[in-house]
């Protein structure tokens, strides 16, 4: 069995820091999302791992290297325009030849990997296994209907009225099969090939689709509240971990990591939070679900249940930041100089909500 992960796609819900960076590269508790996928691919034994990439190719590969970090192939396939799921299933084709596949959606986490379920597939060996889980908003995702003995009757693509609450998980096992599917099926209305239309079809040829429910959770991190959700999940299953300094006028309760050669200085840190390297936090509180990368400057401020990307500086904020997600070199500070307005320099479609 073969890994595809996609990893294209435009994530147009977290701009602006998607302007400059893949959405799959975003890190939860300091670990790029793409990462997660291609350990989950590892541990349930798979090698050899297709990457779909599109516009931030560049940024990926250099990211992500041969695949020897982890002791697996990797290879990337270039999707030249996000033109849907299944459109990108097509795109590598050649690369899966005629195996059999787990795809994997790069924005997606699973709180149990994917071992588990490719075990599964293994043992009953059906055309396509799909993953269900109930989620209050169905809308937002792939819906699928069941009959009464628990079979697939149908699934359609962000329903305006759903029949029921059981999302498809951004995890799919197909055999070939599901290339001459995604050929007979048409653009859907937002204008991308639907994998929910090609798995459709595949079941009005009659084929063997199986679906399993998703036990423990699942994330699709495509906008801000499901980031930080996320970090909020993976964060609860750390283990404590002490390599910096942390001086004796701080404070350090709950789990909490420190990467080597941070320092804590007259401050409190409340757990689950990671600390990156080469990170300085000084008179300051950090509070829980807060990970924060590496070489950032944390200073005289309160900041809680939020993700700091790489080499950012926050100093002398007045009030508590709350539910952040700041990109790489980032400086947020109070202005030191008359008059003392609110100024701001933010990127395209930036958002800023001011306590
Ligand atoms: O997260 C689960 C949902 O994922 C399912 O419930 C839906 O049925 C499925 O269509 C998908 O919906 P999204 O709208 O969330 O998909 P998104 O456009 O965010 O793309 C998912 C991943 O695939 C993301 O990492 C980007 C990548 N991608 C996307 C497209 C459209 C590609 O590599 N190529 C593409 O053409």
């Amino acid at each position: 069995m073969k890994g595809l992960i996609l990893s294209g796609g435009k994530g147009t819900r977290l701009r602006p820091l998607t302007y400059t960076s893949a959405k799959q590269l975003i890190p939860i508790a300091n670990k790029p999302i793409l990462h997660y996928g291609i350990e989950f691919m590892k541990d349930a034994g798979i090698k050899d791992i297709g990457i779909i990439v599109g516009d931030t190719r560049a940024e990926i590969m250099e990211q992500v290297g041969d695949g020897s970090m982890w002791g697996v192939n990797i290879e990337f396939i270039h999707q030249p325009e996000p033109l849907g799921l299944a459109h990108a299933v097509l795109t590598a084709e050649k690369y899966i030849g005629d195996d059999t596949f787990t795809m994997y959606l790069g924005d997606n986490l699973l709180r149990d990997g994917i071992a588990g379920i490719v075990k599964e597939y293994h043992e009953r060996n059906p055309d396509c296994m799909i993953l269900l889980t109930p989620v209050k908003n169905p809308s937002q995702f792939g819906v699928a209907e069941l009959k009464e003995d628990g079979s697939v009757k149908k699934l359609v693509e962000k329903p305006a009225e759903p029949k029921s609450n059981l999302a498809l998980v951004g995890v799919y096992l197909f055999n070939s099969l599901i290339f001459e599917a995604a050929r007979k099926i048409k653009p859907s209305l937002r204008g991308e090939l639907e994998i929910t239309d090609a798995i459709q079809q595949l079941l009005d040829d009659g084929r063997d689709v199986h679906s399993a429910i998703v036990e423990g959770w699942w994330k699709d991190t495509g906008k801000l509240d499901d980031m930080l959700e996320a970090n909020r999940l993976v964060l609860d299953t750390l283990e404590k971990n002490i390599e910096g300094n942390v001086d004796s006028a701080s404070k350090v309760e709950g789990r909490v990591i420190i990467g080597p050669n941070s320092r804590i200085i007259n401050s409190s840190i409340r757990g689950p939070v990671i600390i990156g390297r080469n990170v300085v936090i000084e008179n300051a509180f950090i509070g829980p679900y807060t990970s924060i990368q590496d070489k950032c400057e944390i200073s005289n401020c309160e900041l809680e249940h939020s993700i700091i990307l790489d080499e950012s500086k926050i100093r002398d904020v007045p009030g508590r930041l709350s539910d952040c997600l700041i990109g790489r070199q980032v400086v947020v500070e109070k202005a030191s100089i008359k008059p003392q307005a609110t100024r701001l320099m933010l990127g395209d479609s930036s958002w800023v909500s001011l306590g």
